[in-house]
């Protein structure tokens, strides 16, 4: 049997693997099971084949409707992201090929936290001066902040996003995708039951610490109105609504909240502290970083198939949104690291987040939302090439994809 090696896997943050809709194609035209061709964003008008009523009317197909026993087969051109009309049941023929690589890149990634020895994060955090008091406030505030997101981020996808994607290889990523935040959240469980941390505590963060509820808050603003039953896609209103989530999620939560996250253990770890945490968070950083690249896709062909949505006054208002998030990060950062210490500290992950921002603003065509900033932490780069890293991914997880794949050869 040839084991899969992750190392064949460029998982960089900067890779994109979708070839994208040139933005200078015409827009995707749908056409209903009726027959009647309509342009991709505005509302598509069945002819003959009556679908139950989901809400307001020509609304498309959440996946649930009764059996079209008439219909034409799906076609890809029939395809589209938003307010399709074609069966979500049918995952082939596949039009977003990215989408299916995205999916299958996430299978063969599988991790789980209990297989991260945590012997040695148990004895520097149960020694009296293995870590600083501030080193301690640091650890756990960022698990805290961590706890509780990861939850945040799966119910967007379950409740709000799987909903309104009208695409079932994209579906079939969230559903990998949704699996992996709750192998995070479990990370969290493993975390706090090894080091004996109060999990009160560590899982109300995001309610008692002003500044981790801060962030909560303006990410869950934009995901409360989708889960209104009587929400649709379909209207320029809604489209660019359901674009702001995924900016939202996938560009501020897990594309810049995350990375500072990230960089703030993973720094730790280069100091050989809480090795185990760090392990765990690179990881979860590979996950994260497939994640965030499906989400830039996704924004990228919705817009590419609605150029109409992305107006100048929208892309303001999410160059906006991109600032408002890096300042909630700099709140917290000063929260989490009040004195800072050895290579980190609060102003220069305000610079990172910056950093960041102007990096995620280019990826879906936004203009800089900062003054060019130098990346502070360039040492983040290689903790996320796990390909360097020998006993981690070449040797661990190939030998759980061997142990995985033996029962079936
Ligand atoms: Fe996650
Ligand atoms: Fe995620």
């Amino acid at each position: 049997m040839t084991a899969r090696s992750t190392a064949t896997l460029d998982w960089s943050e900067s890779r994109v693997l979708s070839p994208l809709v040139g933005e200078e194609e015409a827009p995707a035209r749908l056409e209903g099971a009726g027959g009647v061709e309509t342009e991709a964003g505005s509302r598509p008008v069945l002819s003959s084949v009556p679908l139950v009523p989901i809400g307001g009317g020509g609304a498309a197909s959440l996946g649930l409707d009764a059996i079209d026993r008439t219909g034409a087969r799906v076609r890809v051109d029939d395809k589209a992201m938003i307010n399709a009309r074609a069966d979500l049941n049918q995952l082939l023929p596949l039009k977003y090929r990215w989408a299916w690589e995205k999916y299958l890149a996430g299978c063969n990634n599988h991790w789980m936290p209990t297989e991260v020895s945590m012997q040695a994060d148990i004895a520097l955090w149960k020694s009296r001066d293995g870590l600083t008091d501030d080193e301690r406030l640091m650890v756990k505030r960022n698990l805290g902040f961590f706890a509780a997101s990861e939850s945040l981020v799966a119910n967007n996808i379950v409740l709000a996003i799987y909903r309104h994607l009208t695409n079932p290889e994209c579906r079939q990523y969230l559903l990998r995708q949704a699996f992996e935040e709750a192998v995070h959240t479990h990370t969290f469980q493993y975390v706090v039951e090894s080091l004996g941390l109060d999990e009160g505590e560590l899982f109300n963060m995001y309610r008692e610490v002003p500044s981790i509820t801060d962030k909560a808050a303006w990410a869950l603003r934009h995901t409360q109105h989708l889960d209104d039953p009587d929400f649709r896609t379909g209207t320029v209103e809604t489209d660019q609504a359901f674009l702001r989530d995924l900016v939202a999620f996938y560009v501020v939560f897990e594309g810049m909240w995350f990375y500072t996250g990230f960089a703030q253990i993973l720094s730790l770890g280069r100091r050989n502290k809480m090795v185990g945490i760090a392990e765990q968070y690179q990881y979860i950083l590979r996950d994260e970083s497939l994640h965030l690249n499906f989400g830039i896709d996704v924004i990228n062909q919705i817009k590419a198939e609605n150029p109409h949505l992305w107006t100048p006054a929208f892309q303001e208002e999410l160059r906006g949104m991109l600032k408002e998030a890096a300042e909630l990060e700099a709140a917290y950062g000063r929260d989490t690291m009040p004195r800072g210490f050895l290579g980190l500290n609060a102003a220069l992950c305000e610079r990172y987040l910056q950093f960041i921002a102007n990096r995620r603003a280019a990826q879906i065509g936004l203009a800089p939302v900062f003054a060019e900033t130098e990346n502070p932490f360039p040492w983040m780069s290689e903790a996320m090439d796990l390909k360097k890293e020998k006993n981690f991914f070449e040797t661990r997880v190939v030998e759980y994809q061997n142990g995985g794949a033996l029962g079936w050869e």
